[in-house]
């Protein structure tokens, strides 16, 4: 009998598929998955294949931003029920009330938002490139939504521009705590550490390098160290011990997003044999949103 893996491979040709995975997916996920990283690496990537379907393993976010780079293709997320909780602590309509508040200030997302959102942005970003949107927009101050935390970091290191910082947060990452963080130093002492933006400003100083999933790969990867504390979901430590054979990973382990987990080999496996769960936005947001995230990846 055919294995949910052999069923997945025979689907992907038949649909002429693309497999993306986050780095913080199951891994068997991103093992069967033709591409993992993070945000900005999966939102490049999408508009990179000529694969017909794109089954995103993810949250809703994510698979949105692919069907805006591609309102042509098929974008199919394995489980809709995937939602970022910090996307839905913003509002369109409160942004509109915003730019009205500060006008002249230009509207910085994080890509953690709903499509609605990303269409009454100026310029969308993600982790990996937040404080350099912010240090590169023309204008003297931004509202950055929705995460504060990630807001409060690109605004202090970017000193000269005036930074409104919305409330959000992402409740995994806002949960990692300083005693949390202190103990996994004392227990492992000769350990770097490793944190997402999307800590608290107070965790983030007790880091040794900030930054999105993959640059803390990449990090890992060159560093001459064998072992790292890093503070981010669970799910990243599968990518590190397949990429850093040898090294050692130690993490908050309460850090799960129950979100990230939804995509199972079975729900892929589905989507993929009757083509559902289908990413579906109105036309004229994804008109709206597509400079946004182009201005993001470097497009525009
Ligand atoms: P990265 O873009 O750094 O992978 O982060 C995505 C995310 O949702 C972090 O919680
Ligand atoms: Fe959203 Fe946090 Fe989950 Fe990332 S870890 S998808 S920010 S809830």
């Amino acid at each position: 009998m055919e294995s949910v893996g052999e069923r997945i491979v025979r689907l992907k040709k038949e649909r002429k598929a693309v497999i993306l995975a986050h780095n913080y997916c199951l891994p068997e996920v991103q093992d069967i998955a033709d591409f993992v990283g993070d945000s900005l690496g999966l939102s490049r990537k999408a508009t990179e294949t000529d694969a017909e379907v794109i089954v995103f393993c993810g949250v809703t976010f994510m698979a949105e931003t692919a069907k805006i780079l591609n309102p042509g293709k098929a974008v199919l997320l394995p489980d809709p029920a995937a939602v970022c909780a910090m996307a839905q602590m913003c509002t369109p309509e409160q942004i509109v009330a915003a730019k009205a508040a500060h006008p002249g200030m230009e509207v910085v997302g994080y890509v953690n938002s709903t499509a609605a959102c990303k269409a009454e942005m100026d310029v969308c970003c993600t982790s990996s490139n937040a404080v350099d949107i912010v240090s590169s927009l023309g204008s003297e101050g931004a509202i950055f939504v929705p995460d504060r935390n990630l807001g409060t970091y690109a605004a202090r290191s970017c000193p000269d521009k005036d930074v409104v910082v919305w409330s959000g947060f992402c409740p995994i990452h806002q949960s990692i705590s300083v005693q949390q963080v202190a103990e996994l130093k004392s227990a492992h002492p000769d350990a770097e550490v490793l944190a997402h933006p999307e800590c608290r400003t107070e965790v983030l100083n007790m880091a040794d390098v900030i930054g999105s999933t993959e640059k803390m790969l990449n990090h890992c990867r060159q560093s001459d160290r064998d072992e790292f504390i890093v503070l981010t979901e669970v799910g990243m430590r599968h990518r590190l011990e397949v990429n850093c054979p040898g090294k050692r990973f130690y993490f908050p382990e309460s850090a799960v997003c129950g979100a990230m987990k939804m995509a199972t080999l079975e729900t892929v496996a589905e989507v993929l044999e009757n083509m559902t769960n289908g990413v579906e936005l109105p036309s004229e947001m994804v008109e709206r949103a597509r400079r946004p995230v182009e201005r993001m990846i470097g497009r525009s």
